[in-house]
């Protein structure tokens, strides 16, 4: 079975226009033309990471019926010491159990890593001893495609953003690269871009694509030209695919397509 997950980002529960029936709608019309087998949230799923918020934000992305990977964003722990570090991730394990959960399906495997640290407001990290997690989990099913999950970015965003992109990224890269990594999911900036590595950087063994999506929540309504939407990917033996959808309201379109040799 080809692969196929759906990949959602940054909802903010809690902050901005509540994320109505249209959210829902919009992603439930993806899932029935797509059927996609898994889905991805790359964090932020809350605004202020009240147990509120992380109950709705859950209950939206079940109720759409599918395997769920998702890890946590730097809106997911508590705002101020000492909750910030003694506490950081209860409210989010709370709801989800585990901050890197991984899944495999048929084909796919797709591994969670929490790249939020408390000391740090807006960047993320990515460890060498959380790689090595990484690398017991591909080792689950060798010939399977394998997909990684993050909040933070490894490309900068295409538009306006002072966020930093992942510490470490180009050691980061290689690492992904040595572990045959096809794709890294990440959010955070709430703009889509997609591009293969070999694209911007030449460097030895795969060329690892890393994508963000646009946030599903709209956190900072001043910012009116901001968009909503979600990503399909469909991995397929020789080529990455990826749909890019965009939303107002129920006006639901794809408006961006890629495709990646593998
Ligand atoms: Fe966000
Ligand atoms: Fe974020």
């Amino acid at each position: 079975m080809t692969p196929v997950l759906l990949h959602v980002s940054d909802l903010h529960v809690g902050a901005g226009p509540s994320l109505g029936r249209e959210t829902v709608e919009n992603l439930q019309r993806i899932i029935a033309e797509h059927r996609p087998q898994l889905l991805v949230a790359s964090g932020d799923l809350t605004h202020r990471n009240r147990v509120a918020e992380h109950d709705e934000a859950a209950r939206l992305l079940r109720s759409l019926e599918l395997p769920i990977v998702a890890v946590p964003g730097n809106h997911d722990i508590p705002a101020l010491p000492p909750r910030r570090f003694t506490r950081t991730f209860d409210a989010f394990r709370d709801v989800w159990k585990e901050t890197e959960p991984a899944r495999h399906l048929a084909d796919l495997s797709v591994v969670g890593l929490s790249s939020v640290r408390p000391w740090l407001y807006q960047e993320g990290l990515v460890t060498t001893a959380q790689l090595e997690r990484v690398a017991i989990q591909f080792e689950v099913q060798p010939e399977a495609a394998r997909v990684v999950v993050t909040h933070h970015h490894i490309a900068s965003a295409p538009w306006r953003t002072a966020k930093r992109p992942l510490l470490r990224r180009s050691k980061l890269l290689a690492a992904l690269s040595r572990l045959e990594v096809d794709l890294v999911l990440a959010g955070h900036v709430h703009q889509s871009s997609t591009a293969a590595a070999a694209e911007f950087n030449v460097g030895e063994g795969k060329s690892v694509v890393v994508s963000t999506t646009a946030g599903l929540g709209r956190p900072r309504p001043g910012r009116h030209a901001e968009a909503r939407g979600c990503q399909l990917w469909q991995i397929d033996a020789d080529e990455l695919h990826c749909s890019t959808f965009s939303w107002v309201g129920e006006d639901i379109r794809v408006v961006g397509q890629h495709a990646f040799p593998r």
